[in-house]
């Protein structure tokens, strides 16, 4: 590992914004292997050198991956003017260059990763990758074995291009619809736009999978929890 300024050290570990920690370090509450260190600028090696704040050694992680169940009403971006988002759920010493993988629309629920890895997120999005990602949908209306098979050849959402093969599977169908479905795209808004286009409305939405990666049903609706090291494994070997 490369020498790092410690400011951005502790930035990253959640100690606060790059002046804010300025103002700890100023306060003499940082220490360097039991030395107090009072510039910013100091070069540290995270493997071997031990950080310290107020007496608290601090662990440094290049990068974190969190699973979150998301909840209705709150954004998948990083900052919003208006909205809650969903980095402001993560409420553990988090790093600050966290971001969402992916975006879910502010009225679905389901599982969010949240990770600083840009490798990773890039292999999962990237669109030749076809990572496979799984809803359940609550629709208005009756879904038949005519939707499934026009999913399953793809579907004009007013793109360029149809949409690629999608797995429906009709959990019961009647007035309401409970449904899976499985794409492999992820163009704005897909599976509303790919039900509207036959004619039906999609009325609650939940991500049930993207890739490997599956939603822990034991968390509740805005609870998160880190990725166990054999999904991280599994998501990466992916
Ligand atoms: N498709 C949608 O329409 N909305 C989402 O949030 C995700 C997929």
């Amino acid at each position: 590992m490369s020498l790092i300024r410690l400011d951005k050290y502790l930035a990253d570990a959640g100690q606060g914004t790059r002046s804010e920690v300025k103002i700890k370090l100023k306060q003499c509450r940082v220490r360097v292997n039991d030395t107090v260190v009072k510039k910013p600028e100091t070069k540290i090696n995270p493997d071997e050198d031990v950080v310290s704040i107020d007496g608290k050694a601090l662990f440094h992680e290049e990068f974190q991956y969190y699973m979150l169940n998301k909840p209705a009403g709150v954004v998948s971006a990083t900052k919003d003017e208006r909205d809650k988002t969903v980095l402001q759920l993560i409420t553990e010493d988090k790093r600050r260059d966290l971001f969402p993988v992916g975006r879910l629309d502010k009225d679905t629920e389901g599982l969010l990763l949240i990770t600083n890895d840009g490798v990773l997120a890039n292999n999962l999005l990237a669109p030749g990758k076809h990572v496979d990602k799984e809803y359940y949908a609550l629709v208005e209306g009756r879904v038949t074995e005519e939707t499934v098979e026009s999913f399953r050849q793809g579907v004009d959402i007013g793109d360029d291009k149809l949409t690629a093969p999608a797995v429906l599977i009709i959990e019961e169908s009647g007035e309401e619809s409970r449904i899976r479905l499985t794409i492999t795209e992820g163009r704005y808004h897909q599976v509303k736009r790919m039900f509207e286009a036959v004619g039906m409305k999609v009325k609650y939405l939940k991500r049930l999978s993207m890739g490997c990666l599956k939603l822990d049903e034991t968390l509740e609706v805005g609870e998160y929890r880190r990725l166990t090291p054999e999904e991280l494994e599994e998501l990466k070997n992916k």
